[in-house]
């Protein structure tokens, strides 16, 4: 049963992924409209929307998932016909020193908006409507080294806060799917990287550390294996489960693309080696805009790595067998670990002024003052 989006309701449309979204959906479909919901946490930045701020097919709102009336209010006015849901407290380690923001942003807020989208879709309607949920391949819990990649059928087992705040919020969709009748998908997707990204998560916080110089922490031994995939591909992924998933199902997403971190560390460090070493105008430009980074002292990069307490709990290793979304919609990534992890980097020393700003919410305060 196919589904097309007209007008769209993107929750934690200013964080990494949302906003990449909001980027991709735009290119995709110019003249659709597109609303992002956004409660500007640490985490969300309307700089990182910027690009979309001047079309009039753009609408952001300034407001929580767990605002029932806003939500069913913006449903209606707007007439949405899909709800995209990002919006969560995202970072594993917050989780950890402070677990209640993320029962009540992913459990009470994907509750709410379910609410909601009941109420408007089909207690109002019934019409034509679609809520893709997006949660993450920590709902599974760990694997050992030779497992094989988590598929949907494997069990629940969450590790941490954040995961297991994900997969409450999972069961919710699926219960209103099954109990109402909305209709709800899923995808499950393994660890994103590319622009937007706030530098607390591995890729980003290793770029920025080296380039002022901080120690590259490691937790533990570094061994612990991640599946990265490219944002874009999530998106593109996500779309496809949109127009061409079957409602009630969920899709894991992955890149098929397992590293170790302290290889992840080793490889951005190369890279940023490379930048540096450029006997062009490039290298010169790096040391005058980075003094405090190694090269500047003839150090390399990994001269800062530094082995630091393991993460309570840490699972050991994700991987993600993405058969479902492409045997039933045709899904591939796109762009391989080598390009995609280039074009982050320089997508990051093109836009210092973001991932700087972002850390000490100077530029936020900038944006609302503007966009007021
Ligand atoms: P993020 O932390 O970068 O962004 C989260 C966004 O949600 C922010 O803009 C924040 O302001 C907003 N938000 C938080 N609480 C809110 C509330 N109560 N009301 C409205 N908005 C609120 O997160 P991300 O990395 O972009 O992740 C987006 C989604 O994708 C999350 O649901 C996450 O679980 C899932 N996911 C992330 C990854 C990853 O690698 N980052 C992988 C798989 C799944
Ligand atoms: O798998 C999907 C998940 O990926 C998403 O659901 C989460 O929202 C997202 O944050 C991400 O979770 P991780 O915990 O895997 O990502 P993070 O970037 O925090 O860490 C990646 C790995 O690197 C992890 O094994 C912990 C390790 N790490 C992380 C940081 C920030 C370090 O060794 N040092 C660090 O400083």
């Amino acid at each position: 049963m196919s589904h097309q989006p007209q007008r769209i309701l993107v929750t934690g449309g200013a964080g990494f992924i949302g906003s990449n979204f909001v980027h991709f959906w735009r290119q995709s479909y110019p003249g659709s409209r597109v609303l992002v919901l956004d409660a500007l946490t640490y985490a969300g930045n309307r700089a990182s929307l910027r690009a979309a701020e001047s079309d009039p097919d753009f609408r952001f709102v300034h407001g929580d998932i767990r605002d029932y009336d806003l939500v069913s209010s913006l449903l209606r006015q707007e007439r949405i016909d899909t709800l995209i849901h990002f919006a969560a407290e995202s970072h594993v380690d917050r989780s950890i020193h402070g677990p209640d923001e993320f029962l009540d942003t992913n459990i009470i807020g994907t509750h709410v908006l379910l609410k909601a989208a009941k109420a408007v879709w089909l207690d109002d309607g019934p019409c034509p409507h679609r809520f893709h949920h997006v949660s993450t391949d920590e709902v599974y819990g760990t694997l050992t080294p030779d497992a094989p990649p988590f598929s949907e059928g494997h069990r629940y087992a969450p590790n941490s806060p954040y995961a297991a705040s994900k997969a409450a919020s999972d069961h919710l969709v699926r219960a209103y799917h099954e109990t109402y009748g909305l209709e709800v998908t899923t995808s499950n997707c393994s660890n994103n990287y590319g622009p937007y990204q706030f530098p607390e998560k591995l890729i980003p916080l290793v770029i920025g550390n080296i380039l002022d110089g901080r120690p590259l922490p490691i937790y533990g031994d570094g061994l612990q294996i991640r599946d990265w995939l490219y944002v874009d591909d999530h998106n593109r992924g996500i779309d496809l489960v949109l127009r061409q998933g079957r409602p009630g199902e969920t899709y894991n997403i992955g890149g098929n693309n397992e590293w170790t971190n302290i290889e992840i560390v080793r490889l951005i460090c190369r890279l940023v080696d490379e930048k540096f070493a450029g006997s062009d105008f490039g290298g010169k430009a790096m040391r005058k805009r980075f003094p405090r980074a190694p090269q500047c002292s003839g150090a390399k990069a990994e001269s800062l790595i530094t082995h630091v307490k393991d993460r309570l709990g840490h699972d050991r290793r994700y991987a993600v067998n993405a058969g479902r979304i492409s045997a039933e919609v045709g899904y591939a990534p796109l762009e391989s670990f080598e390009t995609g992890i280039r074009k982050t980097l320089d997508w990051y020393l093109a836009n210092e002024e973001w991932w700087r700003s972002v850390m000490d919410g100077s530029y936020r305060k900038w944006v609302e003052l503007n966009y007021a």
